[in-house]
């Protein structure tokens, strides 16, 4: 259903402009010795041969994980289902002994009169106002009990975000073109943002909504929201919503997220660049680094009839004498991470500024010590974007902990050495590079401009870092960096040795010291994607060898379950031979990985959560391509699915 009034292009959620014209990229193109023991892709399906290597991590080898065992005892404990097969078909496979049922799809009422969904498009905006949204994505099980100490696995909030829109299925008839009807504009704000369900199991095991919970609440592209940390205020947050730069209205495109270590929720901003227009010519800096179009926004909201405040501030050109008259700022009050408490219904959302300003995949935070800082890292998902660590000024204290710890401390961003050593480099005004005489004016400035700020301390642009996954095991952090079509071949580091990069990587570090606030760190690739044949090498030797129970490309969800197992989603072409996107688990010291589901046609797989019990699993589908979850409506619908052992056990065990 490809919209008929509304540009391919601007609808194509994935579309990336390559926004980064820094030269980071061929300095650091170098190939080092390391690079000369580099294998090649080897079996019969080696059309367009990649070239493909792996490291083995320094100080970070099998001997430092608290997994006991040989190999095979280690896979036996991780991985006890039986691969499935990829599959074409419009239904999710789950392996031998699981069951699958879908959860709160799209329109699913939770709060307000409850409006039932209607399969015709023909709910109002206000309907969709009280209905979960569209293109479910990064997702989190709090315990409703958590705040007093609790474990609990049958009662919850479920919190996940819905990333963008689909016009032809929200609307009766798809979008209609510009100037666009201001009650569809509202609907498709309304679609957008993050839901708080509370959700409980009956007698029989099956999950439902809590319907009249206090804690069941829409957040949207309109929720009114405060700006923290340094940048509030600034001059270049001023608008005329708020002329002192310290509210805005919304968050947008919200991919993946982190739960904090004190029972909030974080949610990223990822492709809200694409929202807005600014026809100024020069853009300002801040717009031009972040790609946001000179000539239309993805849904053209700015055009809306009726010119309501609420709609034109997508216009970010300068039409007024100040910056409190106009819009001009708008596209610097988003960018964020977006803290939203599901425990307090009432709270307002809060973007920290401190943690950057990009395109924010996720977040994921290091387990926390008392008394020492708290720690958490986010991708920047474009291709040649950069890997950010957030360092808090603050100590983490049990007692007291919120998300003031989140309004001051040091940005990292990573620099990934050939030789499997890496280093952060702190985005500090003054630090050479990012000084008054390098055009930085204070903090704020380089917080708002973090990909200049980046560039300017040469970190390395990765083939587009997707989410981040820390293993309980043992402290190393994982990131998929999905693929990068856009990578030459003399355009390569060791991080990102494909070029280009079609089916993607998973690479992984330790911190120096098993600090998570170290400034070093060393270094090496989980796996390579792709076809059966694919293999991971490490010295002289295939530590993995995809083959038709492990084919897959382009990772991008990754998280990692209490019991220290690796869950791997995907986002990519589902073509022969991957075809449907899929979810995979992994054993981190042993590499092994299956296939465990495989979506629906069309959709991809993202966002992923178990009850604190981990016999409970919640997998997001995204904008499956049929008639899905119900083959007898018209309109597919992002939904999520709840797995389950049939056994009642561990689900991957
Ligand atoms: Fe929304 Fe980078 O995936
Ligand atoms: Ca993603
Ligand atoms: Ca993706
Ligand atoms: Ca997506």
């Amino acid at each position: 259903m490809d919209s008929k009034l509304l540009n391919q292009i601007d609808l194509d959620p994935d579309f990336e402009p390559v926004t980064n014209p820094s030269d980071n990229r061929t300095f650091q193109s170098v190939l080092s010795a390391r690079m000369g023991r580099r294998s090649l892709m080897k079996g019969t399906m080696g059309a367009g041969l990649a070239s493909i290597m792996g490291m083995s991590l320094a100080g970070c080898s099998d001997d430092d994980s608290t997994a006991s065992g040989n190999a095979t005892s280690q896979s036996a404990a991780m991985l006890g289902f039986k691969a499935v097969t990829t599959s074409s078909g419009n239904a999710i496979v789950v392996p031998e002994g699981y069951s699958s049922v879908a959860f709160v799809p799209w329109g699913t009422p939770i709060t307000g009169a409850y409006p039932a969904y209607r399969s015709d498009g023909t709910n109002t905006a206000e309907e969709q106002e009280n209905q979960m949204g569209q293109n479910h994505d990064g997702m989190h099980y709090f315990p409703i009990d958590l705040k007093s100490g609790g474990e609990s696995s049958s009662e919850g909030l479920l919190v996940m975000n819905h990333e963008y829109i689909n016009p032809d299925h929200l609307h009766p008839a798809g979008a209609t073109a510009a100037p666009r009807p201001s009650a569809e504009v509202k609907k498709e704000l309304a679609a957008h943002g993050v839901s708080v369900v509370h959700v409980k199991q009956d007698s029989n095991g099956a999950w439902d909504v809590v319907f009249g919970s206090p804690f069941n609440r829409r957040v949207t592209g309109a929720t009114e929201m405060e700006l923290r940390g340094p940048v509030r205020g600034d001059d270049k947050l001023k608008t005329r919503f708020s002329p002192a730069g310290t509210e805005t209205r919304g968050t947008l495109n919200n991919c993946a997220m982190g739960p904090t270590p004190w029972g909030t929720y974080l949610a990223a901003e990822e492709n809200w660049a694409g929202y807005f227009v600014n026809a100024d010519a020069p853009q300002p800096r801040e717009h031009a680094r972040y790609g946001i179009s000179s000539v239309n926004g993805r849904y053209r909201w700015n055009t809306a009839i009726g010119g309501e405040d609420l709609y034109v501030r997508f216009n970010a050109a300068k039409t007024g004498a100040t910056a409190a008259d106009d819009y001009r700022n708008e596209p610097n009050t988003f960018g964020w991470m977006v803290e939203i408490d599901p425990f307090a219904p009432e709270s307002k959302p809060q973007k920290r500024t401190a943690l950057g300003r990009f395109g924010h995949e996720g977040v994921i935070f290091a387990p926390v010590t008392e008394g020492e800082p708290i720690v958490c890292y986010s991708g920047d998902d474009s291709r040649f974007e950069y890997i950010y660590k957030f360092v808090s000024a603050q100590p983490y204290r049990a007692a007291t902990a919120g998300g003031y710890l989140l309004n001051e401390g040091t940005l990292y961003v990573a620099v990934f050495h050939d030789d499997g050593t890496g280093d952060w480099k702190a985005l500090v005004h003054g630090n050479a590079g990012l000084t008054v005489a390098d055009g930085f004016a204070s903090q704020a400035d380089v917080l708002l401009n973090t990909r200049l700020a980046a560039d300017a301390l040469g970190a390395t642009p990765m083939d587009r870092p997707e989410w981040g996954a820390i293993n309980p095991l043992n402290n190393e952090v994982y990131f998929t960096l999905t693929n990068n079509s856009q990578r030459a071949p003399g355009d390569t580091n060791a991080a990102n040795p494909n070029g280009p990069n079609a089916t993607g990587h998973i690479i992984r570090w330790l911190e120096n010291g098993d600090d998570f606030a170290a400034t070093s760190f060393d270094w090496d690739i989980f796996v390579f994607a792709g076809d059966a044949g694919t293999e991971t090498v490490v010295g002289d030797e295939a530590v993995v060898t995809l083959d038709a129970t492990n084919l897959f490309n382009s990772p991008d969800g990754l998280w990692f379950d209490g019991s220290g197992r690796l869950w791997i989603q995907t986002d990519g072409s589902d073509s022969a031979p991957y075809l449907n996107n899929m979810m995979l688990a992994a054993d981190p010291v042993t590499r092994e990985i299956r296939r465990f589901l495989v979506g629906p046609e069309g959709c991809e797989v993202t966002g992923v959560t178990t009850t604190p019990d981990q016999r409970t699993m919640f997998v997001n589908i995204q904008h499956p391509g049929g008639s899905w979850p119900d083959a007898s409506e018209p309109r597919p619908r992002s939904s999520t699915v709840i797995v389950t052992k049939d056994d009642g056990g561990v689900v991957g065990s």
